[in-house]
């Protein structure tokens, strides 16, 4: 049903990331339904689309563009078969409920993620995990709007998942269906109890920080002690064994508890965390050869 209401913009809006510093967006609108996100792309403007800001660094200066909240209920939505494990739900549902929700019905898989901050668009679209598996293992279908305005529901074979990433880039994640295990409950949930405690001990889940800022690197060449080329290997390890824990920029510094945590002083800035990051990635590359790449999403002003 086509939408009737003009699509609200808010100027100078806040953008509340996990991180907790950085600036504003120029525009921010909060589309009621398909429509409004369609028409928020006809003027052919930059858009953006804000998940939970779990993974999302601003720059002081904020974003230009325009940046849409999938918050409205028509983007919250959940539909759970018990019986098949099938599992519809909206972009803007929130990743952590929807693990409990159906670790309480007795589905298995999403458990795996659980202490991963994030809206289930953003999730899709970072193809969010860890060690205990990744969104895009349980996918089987993500509708989508793409940036001409064309509607699209992708099977899982079309979307070109990758370790943290999705390809997604351009498109506007609606909705998913995810497929999921029917289980006895009491496993899902021990196995979700597991996968926290484990988090809780390696990472500073308290702190104000976007999870890992860096995506763990290829080797491009055998490093004693670490890994063969083409190995995959812990950033978090690289920047520890290169001296980084502790390392402070102003507001910004590097956990002793995980080193590829920065955590965010209250009221600090996002240009602290950047200079920050670059000075780990130097100290990385110095001591490793190794180039880290950004898993931390940063916005800034195109113009
Ligand atoms: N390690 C260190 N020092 C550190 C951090 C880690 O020596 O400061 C060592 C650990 O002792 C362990 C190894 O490195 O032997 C691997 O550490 P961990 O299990 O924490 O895994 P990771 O590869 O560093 C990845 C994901 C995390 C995810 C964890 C657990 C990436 C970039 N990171 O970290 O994801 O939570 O596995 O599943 O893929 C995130 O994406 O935001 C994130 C935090």
């Amino acid at each position: 049903m086509p939408s009737t209401l003009d699509l609200a913009i808010e100027t100078d809006a806040p953008i509340p990331t996990w991180f907790g510093v950085g600036g504003r967006a120029d525009r921010l609108a909060r589309p009621e339904d398909l429509d409004q996100v369609r028409r928020s792309l006809e003027a052919g403007e930059r858009v953006r689309v804000l998940g939970a800001g779990a993974n999302l660094l601003v720059a002081d200066e904020g974003v230009d563009g325009l940046v849409l909240s999938l918050e409205a209920p028509r983007f919250k939505w959940h539909e759970l078969d018990t019986a098949t494990g099938q599992v519809r739900v909206g972009a803007g549902f929130d990743l952590h409920k929807l693990i409990g929700i159906t670790a309480r019905a007795g589905l298995a898989g999403l458990e795996g993620l659980a202490g991963v901050p994030a809206t289930v668009g953003g999730a899709l679209r970072m193809n969010a995990g860890g060690a205990f598996g990744e969104i895009a293992d349980l996918v089987d279908r993500v509708h989508v709007i793409e940036p001409g305005g064309a509607e699209r529901m992708l099977e899982r074979g079309q979307i070109d998942f990758g370790y943290r990433r999705s390809g997604l880039d351009a498109a506007i994640v609606v909705s998913a269906e995810l497929a999921l295990t029917p289980a006895d409950p009491t496993d899902v949930r021990a196995r979700w109890k597991r996968v926290m405690a484990a988090k809780s001990a390696s990472q500073p889940l308290a702190s104000d920080s976007a999870g890992c800022v860096f995506k763990n690197p290829e080797l491009p060449r055998a490093i004693d002690g670490l890994g063969k080329p083409g190995e995959r290997v812990s950033a978090g390890r690289l920047i520890d064994l290169a001296g980084c824990k502790g390392l402070a920029r102003r507001s910004a510094r590097v956990s002793d508890v995980h080193a590829n945590f920065i955590v965010a002083a209250r009221n600090g800035h996002a240009r602290d965390v950047i200079e920050l990051m670059e000075e780990v990635r130097r100290r990385v590359e110095d001591r490793f050869g190794v180039t880290l790449q950004n898993e931390v999403v940063l916005w800034q002003r195109d113009r």
